[in-house]
């Protein structure tokens, strides 16, 4: 068993006390992100007393505190999940051998990549988000924002753990750039697309939690199967975390959902925009671009790198062990989408060439869940139902780039791209609508006119008790 220290100038379970050097090392990083989170995080009430969640231990019997606290003064930690004892690696070329606790050699370059462009995205999102305290629809969403940022900021204390403590010199300084990479800088941007995008809307933020947020489970799943016990043991307490954000996103909009319903029926129209609501084609753009945009982040459907990733073992599939193949993928195959001459076809590769279309099919097998609850939600009022976009519509990353596809799936031409983009994409007077509707509500229990309430609040509090001081 670790034993968490607690009380330590860095929460740990990790013994920082027992490794001087890297404790003084992590202690110098520390006023650097504390200054990063006063320059970049949440800009309105960022002093406020807000009713957070801080993980406190990576146990069965609770990991979690439950306290008001002000954003500074969250402890940010490093947790890794209990240590397996005698783990083997579950797939790849060292399929069977121990589990490495140390970096190996040949390895080194390709896991700090990985560490890096996962640990990059976690600041992005603070950043992305940092003007959305000001225009919260509730005090309850306004916590579960500033929920999302302190722990989005304690996933980067995890992969910044990871670089110091297993990558000498390269890792300091690449703990440093991620403090100095800035969401959208035209300069110096963050590493995937995605993560340049503006959050400009709280639908922006249920959607980009929804989608975007979904596609960081997959990307932590795989790196949970990695024979880099550390890492794997990492990813695996982030996940615990990042369900709540995932919760945050497939609410958010089921709530919206429910509130167009609602006005649909009060007012017998579909039209709900003069009730300040927002009309269901509106939300089914927003679906398609932020689908679409998180369909990207996970590659090329075919690719020597993920390939490469795991034959080395450093990179597996979503729950890995849970299937039943040989767990080294040379000689078993599959389809994957081709676009040639203008149409839409396959093409037959090895499953090792094609991981990455792979996890994307398990990303979208789980996005359809929240739609399919949605949906069951529109059935009962009659209303038609929001549909995922076909994998080739918008797409900026792989064999769809540069090609035109409607989100039915049909390879279409130019003109008729031009003719509909405005029905399948968000327009500026979309987005100029939802941001009309962007108002601070900050009276507990009070909700802004286009989304539900939630069905419950946090932790077994009541939906009016005060999330954030006001
Ligand atoms: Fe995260
Ligand atoms: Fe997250």
């Amino acid at each position: 068993m670790s034993t968490v220290d607690i009380d330590a100038k860095i929460p740990n379970n990790v013994d920082l006390a027992g490794d001087r050097r890297l404790q003084r090392a992590l202690e110098a990083w520390q006023p650097k992100f504390v200054r990063w989170w006063e320059d970049l995080g949440p800009s309105a009430f960022k002093r406020n007393e807000v009713y957070l969640r801080t993980a406190i231990d990576v146990g069965r019997d609770g990991w979690a505190n439950f306290d008001h606290v002000e954003m500074p003064d969250y402890r940010w930690g490093i947790f890794l999940a209990e240590q397996e004892p005698d783990r083997t690696i579950a797939f790849g070329d060292h399929k069977g051998e121990a589990a490495w606790q140390e970096v190996p050699g040949e390895y080194r370059s390709d896991l700090q990549r990985l560490i890096v462009v996962q640990g990059d995205t976690e600041p992005a999102s603070v950043e992305q988000q940092r003007h959305l305290s000001l225009t919260a629809p509730s005090l309850y969403d306004m916590r579960n924002l500033f929920q999302v940022n302190v722990e989005e900021g304690r996933h980067l204390w995890a992969m910044v753990y990871l670089l110091h403590r297993y990558f000498g010199r390269d890792g300091r300084e690449e703990a440093d750039e991620m403090l100095e990479r800035h969401s959208g800088d035209d300069d110096n941007p963050r590493i995937l697309g995605a993560f340049n995008e503006e959050t400009p809307d709280w639908l922006s933020f249920f959607m980009f939690t929804y989608f975007t947020d979904r596609d960081g489970k997959y990307q932590l799943a795989s790196l949970r199967e990695s024979a880099f016990d550390p890492l794997s043991r990492t990813c695996d307490f982030m996940l615990k975390e990042e369900a709540h954000h995932m919760f945050v996103g497939a609410s958010g909009v089921g709530r919206v959902v429910q509130r167009t319903l609602e006005l649909m029926l009060e007012h017998d129209t579909d039209d709900v925009h003069p009730y300040g609501g927002i009309n269901l084609d509106l939300l089914q753009k927003y679906i398609n671009f932020h689908f679409s945009v998180s369909a990207d982040l996970f590659g090329a459907e075919t690719s020597t790198n993920a390939a490469n990733y795991y034959a080395a073992g450093i990179k597996g599939r979503f729950q890995e062990e849970k299937r039943d193949d040989d767990h080294q993928l040379k000689t078993a195959y599959r389809n994957v989408p081709l676009w040639e001459d203008g149409q839409i076809g396959e093409r037959e590769v090895t499953q090792l060439s094609a991981l990455n279309e792979t996890l994307r099919d398990d990303y979208i097998e789980d996005c359809q869940k929240g739609l399919d609850r949605w949906n069951r939600m529109l059935a009962d009022a009659g209303a038609n139902e929001l549909r995922l976009p076909h994998t080739g519509f918008h797409r900026d990353v792989g064999t769809f780039r540069d090609t035109h596809v409607s989100p039915d799936g049909r390879a279409i031409s130019e003109d008729e791209w031009n003719a509909n983009v405005d029905a399948w994409l968000p327009t500026a007077d979309d987005r100029s609508h939802v941001q009309s509707l962007q108002v601070g509500v900050n009276e507990p229990g009070k909700m802004a006119g286009w989304l539900a309430p939630p069905s419950r609040g946090i932790h077994q509090k009541p939906i009016d008790y005060d999330y954030v001081k006001v």
